[in-house]
């Protein structure tokens, strides 16, 4: 089963749009062929311009978040419509820093992947561990917890992005052992919710502290097929490299 490798830059609440405008001219002038399938996650008010700036270009634009109703009084939110009016194709559901800062259900993150598909967007459901789940030997419950509920159901069209939170900018990387055992595990589950065919050909990213020098080591795992990438997605030279290493 051969799967395209898809990698995520993730922006987080970093960036302004000067910086925004560089990256894109940056992309723009890459004219290699890419190894991989990339979107940039920009946070809300760069996501026009970064769409614009990457119009024509291979790269794509996604949201961090998005609320589950299309519209109506939630201040701070922002719905599906608006990402995919912006030129985003792409949007994170259920990203650890959500969950964390937000309190954001398993429930809730399902909803949200239904109502990204329902407005023409892709999720990026994200699912993973806190060191206490992997010491405590609870990390596959919570796997397959957070894998359902963001599935809701509804598999297609999404990727997976398997973040284990103790990875996640502390610079600590899981070993390509760790992080091939917990696709590989996640494949599995899959498989029981929507068929070993689909299962085989859905792609499953791995994030926390990917950088350009540990990418290559970790793409080289079977069941790893791209990255979603935070703090090293800052430098288009180090995202490049990183998109790169899926070649
Ligand atoms: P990091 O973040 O690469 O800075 O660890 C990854 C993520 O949160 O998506």
């Amino acid at each position: 089963m051969t799967r395209r490798p898809l990698v995520g830059g993730n922006w987080k609440m970093h960036l302004l749009r000067a910086d925004a405008e560089a990256y894109c001219e940056r992309l723009r002038g890459e004219s290699a062929a890419l190894p991989a399938d990339v979107a940039l996650f920009p946070s809300a008010p760069l996501l026009a311009l970064v769409a614009r700036g990457l119009a024509g270009t291979p790269f794509a634009c996604g949201g961090q978040d998005l609320h589950p109703e299309e519209k109506g009084a939630h201040t701070g939110d922002v719905s599906g419509p608006q990402l995919a009016d912006a030129g985003c194709e792409w949007v994170l559901c259920g990203h650890s820093e959500r969950r964390q800062d937000h309190g954001e259900s398993d429930e809730l993150i399902g909803r949200k992947a239904v109502a990204a598909r329902r407005h023409g967007l892709k999720p990026l459901i994200c699912i993973g561990e806190t060191l206490d789940e992997r010491r405590s030997g609870t990390t596959y419950e919570v796997l397959d917890r957070q894998l359902e509920a963001g599935l809701a159901g509804r598999p297609e069209p999404c990727a997976i992005a398997y973040e284990p939170i103790w990875a996640i900018g502390t610079g600590e990387t899981a070993t390509p052992e760790i992080a091939q055992e917990a696709h590989q595990h996640i494949r599995e589950t899959l498989a029981d919710l929507i068929g070993a065919e689909a299962a085989g050909s859905k792609r499953i990213l791995y994030g926390g502290s990917v950088k350009p020098a540990n990418a290559a080591e970790l793409f080289s795992q079977p069941d790893i097929d791209g990255f979603l990438v935070g703090g090293a997605s800052l430098d288009p030279e180090g995202f490049l490299a990183i998109i790169r290493s899926c070649g």
